[in-house]
């Protein structure tokens, strides 16, 4: 289906972004592709944006300012900026290197024609479609292993299935023998389904472990900070240093400081705001004396109290696990 025609409004044309004038009515969506027939080839391209152009007369603004509205269609042309993917050589994709005329006409491809343009030529896995067409969207598991893949987007946006749904494609391709290993954080992927087809495609190991390979930080509020310092110094809140820490505390509270880092570089910034030289010293000598392990940088020590309560200094327990069958 015809869609519109090569032509810039700047009046040049280069080969890789070429801007698309598109026939009245026409519609296409950012992301969606197209070809551009010249030379006898069909060049894909990939919109990239797709925008109205509507010149501004002097008087439009003035217009619009006094609410008096004239929708002239005529003036609007729709435009689609595109990047240009190449053409098949039969072979393999090439990238076509010289400018595409203007005037030259451009189209949507049927879903057939684009998947056979985009479909990966040796063993690929499915993933789903290309929107918005029915053509499906294929990953060549060459590149796939060899070259590896970065799933990149916004909070909730399905990367986590897509990975999910790659890994169960990739086991149930059959005479791949694949070998999976899947670091899952927070056990995310912890699902019946992944275990049993990684089971049929050959084999399942899986090991837990609660040994933290990192550990983690804790935020406080400004008052629990106080009470969690006061409890593992053993300091009485009626000394200078507790007192002076409990005004720093409360400037930070009056500030609309929310939490504090359970660290080193949290009590630094506490520190900051005692006023006397002396009791900030004092605090620091019972900090840095507090971490309990010497020779241990002091910010190991204190973000190591996570969990422990009463014993806020002790080191983490580590504890490992191996379940599972080969
Ligand atoms: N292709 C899809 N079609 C419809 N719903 C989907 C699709 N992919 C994911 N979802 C749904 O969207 C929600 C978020 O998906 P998912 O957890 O995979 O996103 P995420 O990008 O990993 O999120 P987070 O950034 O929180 O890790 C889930 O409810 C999931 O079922
Ligand atoms: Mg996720």
């Amino acid at each position: 289906m015809r869609v519109g025609y090569v032509l810039s409004a700047s009046g040049t044309y280069p080969p890789d972004v070429i801007e698309v004038t598109l026939l009245r009515g026409g519609s296409v969506h950012r992301g969606e592709y197209l070809y551009a027939e010249h030379d006898g080839k069909h060049i894909f391209m990939q919109v990239e944006n797709v925008f109205v152009k509507r010149p501004t007369s002097s008087y439009d603004e003035k217009l619009a300012r006094d609410d008096v509205i004239i929708h002239d269609a005529e003036k609007i042309v729709g435009k689609a900026v595109c990047v240009q993917v190449g053409y098949d050589t039969g072979s393999s994709i090439e990238p076509y290197l010289h400018p595409i005329p203007p005037l030259t006409p451009v189209y949507k491809p049927a879903s057939e024609e684009l998947y056979g343009f985009i479909a990966p030529r040796g063993p690929s896995i499915s993933i789903g479609r290309i929107y918005p067409t029915d053509a499906p969207l294929t990953l060549d598991l060459k590149v796939l292993f060899r070259q590896g893949a970065l799933v990149v987007g916004g909070v909730g946006t399905g990367k986590s299935t897509l990975l999910l749904t790659m890994m169960m494609r990739i086991l149930e391709k059959a005479g791949l023998r694949p070998h999976l290993l899947l670091i899952d954080w927070d056990g995310e992927y912890n699902t019946p389904a992944l275990a049993a087809r990684a089971q049929e495609a050959g084999g399942y190991l899986k090991i837990t472990s609660k040994t933290p390979l990192k550990k983690r930080m804790r935020s406080l509020s400004p008052a629990e900070w106080y009470r969690m310092f006061r409890q593992i110094t053993g300091m009485a809140s009626q000394s200078t240093q507790m007192r002076a820490l409990y005004g720093a505390i409360k400037t930070l509270e009056e500030r609309g400081v929310a939490s504090i880092e359970w660290s080193m570089d949290g009590f630094n910034l506490i520190a900051e705001h005692v006023k006397s030289p002396d009791a900030r010293r004092q605090l620091e000598i019972q900090a840095q004396g507090s971490s309990g392990e010497p020779g241990m940088r002091p910010a190991t020590g204190w973000t190591s109290s996570r969990q422990s309560g009463a014993t806020p200094w002790s080191t983490w327990t580590s504890r490992t696990r191996i379940t599972g069958t080969r």
